[in-house]
């Protein structure tokens, strides 16, 4: 059953990591973010244990926030999301699905094929990337790169990837100005950084990739009383804690991510992978939003064995 629990709110939902970071769209630079600014933005949003969290970091003289006080906020955010990763297993969890596919790609390929790369989107510390290199869990002829906007959690994930002497890589860059070459773009807690009517965008930059699988929360009615217990229990900083229960109320409803993904990618075949009960919703946290080119669909289905009973199909034969 695909439902929509789309959120009709008359205020924003803001996440403080999205607005102590800025970047020059054409550049790509960082530009500086004035304090106020993020206050303000904050408090219209109704905000306002928030706002006065973030009026307390200290600024330049021109009322900036200080580069490095943000820089250690996102790394430390971070690092306790990756714990929350850790206990859910999202390393097993992304490999369930993403080696399967994998194996569909390789099999439709001409023998001698390079290896294939995997883009993962949104990487931040690159949690998934590091892991998947680390266990090998994708087995052998698969190059993982992770992508991310903000450089200051590039180069962590790189500074992190070089201490376990990791063969992988880490970009910085947009997500609407992905790389080309790659054979399956892949994210986790990104798609809800964008707006709906930004999701169509995404999703077409993509659309020459032999397949892409994008997880992010699902919005059911119990989520997010489940992400404010979950996040007080397991994170530290009340930032992170206040971004980890945004991102599971902002999340996009099912039909919202099937819709947009096929705006984006009109040819791909697409499905989501194990909706929750949505009278009972809670085990399921995270679902993907997978797109594959047609010829890739009922391949892939057979591939994911017991598994594929939890697709549900939108776009495409299946
Ligand atoms: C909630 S974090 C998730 C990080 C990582 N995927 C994980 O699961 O730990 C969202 C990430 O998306 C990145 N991001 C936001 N907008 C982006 C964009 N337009 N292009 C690339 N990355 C973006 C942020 O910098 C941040 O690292």
């Amino acid at each position: 059953m695909v439902v929509s629990l789309g959120p009709k709110r008359e205020r924003p939902l803001l996440e403080v990591s999205d607005l102590v970071f800025a970047h020059d769209p054409g550049s790509g630079d960082r530009v500086p973010v004035r304090r106020a600014d993020v206050v303000t933005q904050l408090n219209a949003a109704g905000d306002r244990g928030a706002a006065r969290r973030v009026a307390r970091p200290p600024v330049d003289h021109h009322a900036m926030l200080e580069p490095a006080v943000v820089d250690e906020l996102l790394i430390r955010m971070h690092t306790q999301l990756q714990r929350l990763w850790e206990e859910l297993r999202q390393g097993d969890l992304g490999v369930s699905l993403l080696k399967p596919l994998l194996a569909t790609i390789r099999a439709a390929a001409p023998s001698g094929a390079p290896p294939l790369r995997v883009v993962d989107v949104g990487s931040g510390l690159g949690y998934f990337v590091r892991w998947a290199t680390a266990t090998g869990a994708l087995g052998p002829g698969v190059e993982l790169v992770g992508y991310d906007l903000n450089e200051v959690l590039v180069r962590e994930a790189r500074r992190l990837a070089a201490a376990e002497g990791l063969a992988c890589r880490f970009e910085a860059g947009d997500a609407f100005a992905l790389p080309g070459g790659a054979d399956v773009f892949i994210s986790s807690g990104v798609l809800h950084h964008f707006g709906a009517q930004q999701l169509p965008a995404f999703f077409a930059g993509q659309r020459d990739a032999s397949a892409f699988l994008h997880w992010d929360p699902v919005p059911t009615y119990l989520a997010p009383v489940g992400a404010w217990v979950f996040h007080r229990a397991r994170m530290r900083d009340p930032l992170a804690r206040h971004d980890g229960v945004r991102s599971i109320q902002r999340a996009h409803a099912d039909d919202v991510l099937l819709e947009a993904a096929s705006a984006g990618a009109p040819a791909m075949a697409t499905a989501l992978h194990g909706l929750p009960n949505h009278r009972l919703p809670i085990l399921d946290v995270i679902r993907p939003v997978i797109g594959v080119r047609p010829a890739l669909a009922q391949p892939f289905r057979g591939a994911l064995g017991p598994a594929a009973r939890r697709l549900v199909p939108g776009a495409g034969s299946w």
